[in-house]
């Protein structure tokens, strides 16, 4: 009798130290000194609040759940969201924090279910040295040097090849038709296809049928639309195994990302097509939504649209033979200050990534609060660029707060540190330039009330359709 209780106090005593060391070694069971944890509640168990977080809701605000939660318990909060405890920064110092300590406190960690779609060596995922050298090509694909030699050029051009299809057209979807645009120079960019051949419209509508696949619930099942991405991005890696195996056999020197990566040799096949297929996604997105953003904010301030005009007939008319289609050069491109107050303003309301996804590597301690070591840490730009602290009359579009420097000091809207976007410059001539031609060219008004959604992409439900007005060369 005696030796049953020693043994069952045994077996329970081993099954608490087992049971505590499973629960400690959990980060949510992780011991904190819970005084410390930032206010909040988790939601409920395993989905936590997830689903409110990611309601859509209009782009032009923080939405219900960010605006609550900052109410209740202040700009820096902890809750639980996909699968993960969390905590979510609406504060610009906490967020600069997080984003210049990269690698050391805190490190990249989108939600595993994206890696099926975009593949293990999207740039979201590789960290450490592998992520430095792919950072490092894209760097080198996107320089300064090339975006001025002939990026400029073949921008450009597309935006005429664009603008040239309004021609007969009085109503466009102004985001299908930026779409086209900022897909056909990326693909341009990367693999040198034309906007004209054929291959490129089956390649797009692939990539837009592999693009809601990013977003969507991950089931492959019959009929669901993750199953449907994913046969979407084999048909695109297909196309794209295709056009190396043809170039490892030719002599042709094509000056594009995919030659390059190429010729480089240290990334394997897999490598370079989740590269090549993440720089797609990254490039395209992100520009035509920031794009349509522009022509909406644009056709609802008068003052903005007349200031910007005026710019742009400035920079043709000094020319010595001043010609409407001519091809802005560098130096012009850095003449159009105003327009670079429109495009910052475009991002700061519009918000197009609005959040990163990051964790703790280390407890951190910031501003009184710890973030525990292993939970997720999520920067929410969106909280910051619409705060009334930071910038006055926030919800208003006013270009014109871009004069003054100070506006950019919590502005982020290309992440920053070591993972700041490579496309910066890349994104911000791409939309200059076709502002340029189109503001040259067009006046234009929304042909029917439509506004930007989160979900949690930034998209217009109408496809913000416009009804253009062509202008005569003295307008
Ligand atoms: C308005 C347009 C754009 C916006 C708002 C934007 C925004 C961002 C943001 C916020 C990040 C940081 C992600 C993170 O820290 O987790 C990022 C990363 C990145 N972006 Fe962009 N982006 C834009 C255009 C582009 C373009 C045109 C390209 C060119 C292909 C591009 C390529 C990339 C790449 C490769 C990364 C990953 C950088 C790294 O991990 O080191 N982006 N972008």
């Amino acid at each position: 009798m005696e030796s049953t209780i020693l043994m069952t106090s045994f077996v329970a005593f081993v099954l608490f130290f087992v049971i505590r060391h499973i629960w400690r070694s959990n980060p949510i069971g992780r011991r904190h000194n819970t005084q410390r944890l930032p206010p909040g509640r988790m939601g409920w168990p395993l989905l936590g609040e997830t689903s409110s977080y990611l309601k859509p809701h209009l782009a032009t605000t923080p939405g219900r759940f960010m605006e609550q939660h900052i109410s209740r318990y202040g700009k820096i909060f902890k809750t639980h969201l996909f699968g993960h405890p969390t905590v979510v920064s609406a504060d610009p110092e906490l967020n600069n924090f997080i984003l210049q300590n990269e690698g050391r406190l805190f490190e990249c960690n989108y939600p595993s279910s994206m890696a099926g779609i975009l593949g293990q060596w999207s740039m979201l995922f590789v960290v450490g040295d592998m992520h430095k050298h792919m950072r490092s090509i894209a760097l080198k694909f996107m320089s300064n040097t090339k975006l001025r030699s002939h990026i400029l050029q073949e921008i450009h051009s597309h935006a005429l090849y664009t603008l040239k299809s309004w021609r007969d057209k009085q109503l466009v979807s102004a985001q299908a038709e930026a779409k086209k645009y900022t897909f056909n120079l990326m693909a341009r960019q990367i693999m040198s296809c034309n906007p004209w051949e054929p291959q490129t419209e089956y390649l797009m509508r692939e990539y837009f049928s592999f693009m809601k696949g990013v977003v969507s619930a991950p089931l492959n099942l019959p009929g669901t639309t993750y199953r449907r991405a994913l046969k979407s991005r084999a048909t695109i890696l297909e196309i794209l195994r295709k056009k190396m195996e043809e170039r490892s056999e030719s002599d042709i020197n094509h000056e594009d990302l995919l030659s390059t990566v190429m010729e480089e040799g240290s990334l394997s096949t897999e490598q370079i097509l989740d590269l090549i297929l993440n720089l797609l996604f990254a490039g395209h997105e992100t520009s035509s939504i920031a794009l349509t953003l522009a022509i909406y904010f644009l056709a609802g301030s008068p003052e903005s649209m007349k200031r910007l005009r005026s710019e742009h007939l400035g920079i043709v008319r000094v020319k010595e033979r001043p010609e409407m289609d001519s091809c802005p050069n560098w130096e012009d491109y850095k003449r159009m200050q105003f327009t670079q107050c429109v495009i910052n303003e475009t991002l700061r309301l519009g918000n197009v990534v609005r959040f990163v996804h990051r964790k703790a590597l280390q407890n951190v301690q910031f501003k009184g609060f710890e973030i525990p070591a292993g939970w997720k840490v999520l920067p929410v730009f969106d909280a910051v660029h619409l705060d009334s602290t930071v910038y006055e009359n926030p919800m208003e579009f006013y270009p014109w707060r871009w004069q003054n420097v100070e506006s950019g000091t919590y502005f982020t809207p290309f992440g920053g540190g070591p993972r700041l976007c490579t496309g910066v410059e890349l994104a911000k001539v791409e939309i200059a330039v076709f502002l340029h031609h189109l503001v040259l060219h067009y006046g234009w008004e929304l042909v029917e009330s439509d506004v930007p959604l989160v979900f949690p992409f930034v998209e217009f439900e109408k496809g913000l359709q416009i009804r253009l007005h062509l202008l005569d060369d003295n307008n």
